[in-house]
């Protein structure tokens, strides 16, 4: 594995098999033979329409799915303590109504992934920086809120406070704005470029909209039918792409990229 690779994904293809009573079996080829890096501190996007593959290959970044062939694999990083470890990878999902449980304050959702790894008496103070570093301020004024007295775009922010809570090397971003209103998405757009330059935590960001991938992402991987058709720097796929898709998603966001970013 090359230094600066975090994650590698080779020759992954994922099928997903139905059995249906009346209809007999069939089967849904989701990734089809896909190779990709993710590389130490970038914001890679994965742009591509509904049901090209996005959420699998997420699922199986975070090992939730196993391939039906091919590997993924990650380097190891250094903690403080100068040991070598697995890289640690959190999620953030789409919708920030489903994601948070509605029966714990947003202080319980926060501390709940970092008990095991900070031990008790930690935990308040983790909690209250991973909600100052969201811009949920002042931290007392939301600690003992419930979720559903928040507005979309606060959920979201309680939903990467849970992500960022315990420093992990990597977040899977996926589709986190597009529930949102297009003012409040481009807040949380930043809020994942400032995490990422501040923390240096390695994103990969999944989106159907080319635009909010242009503006944060290093690296663009375009996905169609499960396969990935095009990979490159941000500025060498919007200026000279050369698969015909990766155009059509570019015309259809070229008004968007001009009127919101
Ligand atoms: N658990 C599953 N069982 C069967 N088919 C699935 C499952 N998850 C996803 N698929 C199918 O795999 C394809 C890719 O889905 P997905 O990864 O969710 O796409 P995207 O996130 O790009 O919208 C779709 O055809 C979808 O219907
Ligand atoms: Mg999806």
């Amino acid at each position: 594995m090359n230094g600066k690779e975090l994650v590698r994904i080779t020759d992954v293809t994922k099928v997903f098999k139905k059995t249906g009573f009346f209809r007999g079996s069939s089967s849904v080829l989701a990734l089809d033979n896909i190779s990709l890096s993710v590389k130490k501190g970038e914001i890679l996007g994965i742009i591509g329409e509904s049901g090209s593959g996005k959420t699998t290959l997420a699922k199986l970044i975070l090992g939730l799915l196993k391939p039906t062939s091919g590997s993924i694999s990650f380097a190891d990083v250094r903690n403080h303590e100068h040991e070598s470890r697995k890289p640690a990878v959190q999620v953030i999902f789409q919708d920030p109504y489903d994601s948070l449980s509605h029966m714990m304050t947003i202080g319980e959702i926060v501390a709940e992934p970092c008990f095991i790894k900070y031990g008790r008496s930690y935990v308040p103070e983790k909690v209250r920086q991973a909600l100052e570093s969201v811009g949920l301020i002042p931290v007392d004024e939301y600690l003992h809120k419930y979720p559903h007295t928040l507005s979309g775009g606060q959920r979201q922010r309680v939903a990467i406070a849970r992500a960022i809570v315990t420093q992990p090397d990597m977040i899977i971003a996926d589709e986190p704005i597009s529930m949102l209103d297009c003012s409040i998405g481009v807040d949380i757009l930043n809020l994942i470029l400032e995490m990422n330059e501040k923390s240096g935590i390695t994103f990969l960001f999944i989106t159907h909209d080319i635009a909010a991938a242009t503006y944060i992402c290093n690296n663009i991987a375009v996905m169609k039918a499960g396969k990935i058709v095009e990979y490159g720097p941000k500025k060498q796929i919007i200026s000279q792409c050369s698969h015909e898709y990766t155009d059509s998603l570019l015309a259809s966001a070229r008004g968007e990229v001009i009127k919101n970013y």
